[in-house]
């Protein structure tokens, strides 16, 4: 059965509510094998205040993805050359949705002259990330909700060049 391609939109403050339930869906149900619950439960709480939530999100380039006009995943660039956030709904995952955010994370970037993009995985992104041709730069430990969790700082060079580094 062939399947559609996600489309995108930017994102409007309406979403928040709806981009915080997919939030702490993709990390409750996508990153047990990477996290304990405790660390999940810490990391899903940070949408708790939808509207700190949302103004976070409307403060980056925020980018929704949707299959059938229904939202499945969103990614958003902070500043010139960070991706913040990426994340899938648990029944959307391994259908293209993630790699058409960042391919259009990717191009905007590129496009503001951007040459170079960072991101700080998750332990549960990180083989995503790499297979895009992110190179891990170095290990994190970062605390959220009194929970500490780990995650690697990856960079990609916009030209399509990996650039040289570590490994995670
Ligand atoms: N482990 C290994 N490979 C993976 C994973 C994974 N967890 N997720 C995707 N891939 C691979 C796919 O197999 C696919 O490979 P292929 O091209 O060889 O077939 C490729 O990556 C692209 O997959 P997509 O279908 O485009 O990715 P998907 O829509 O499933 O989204 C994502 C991937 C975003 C990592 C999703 O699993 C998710 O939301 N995870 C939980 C939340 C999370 O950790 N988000 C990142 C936080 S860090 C940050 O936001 C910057």
């Amino acid at each position: 059965m062939s399947r559609s391609a996600p489309a995108l939109r930017p994102y409007l403050p309406d979403d928040a509510p709806l981009l915080a339930a997919i939030f702490a869906a993709s990390i409750m149900d996508l990153t047990g094998d990477d996290y304990s619950e405790a660390q999940q439960e810490a990391w899903a709480m940070a949408a708790d205040d939808e509207a700190a939530f949302g103004k976070k999100l409307a403060g980056e380039l925020t980018l929704i993805a949707t299959l059938q006009g229904a939202p499945v995943g969103f990614a958003s660039l902070k500043g010139a050359d960070l991706i913040d956030m990426l994340y899938v709904h648990p029944s959307a995952v391994g259908q293209g949705v993630g790699s058409a955010l960042c391919d259009a994370l990717e191009k905007i970037a590129s496009a503001r002259g951007t040459k170079t993009l960072k991101v700080d995985a998750s332990d549960t992104a990180l083989e995503f990330f790499r297979k895009r041709g992110y190179v891990a730069q170095q290990r994190n430990s970062v605390t959220i909700n009194d929970e500490w969790l780990a995650n690697t700082t990856m960079q990609k060079q916009l030209d399509g060049v990996a650039t040289p580094g570590g490994h995670a």
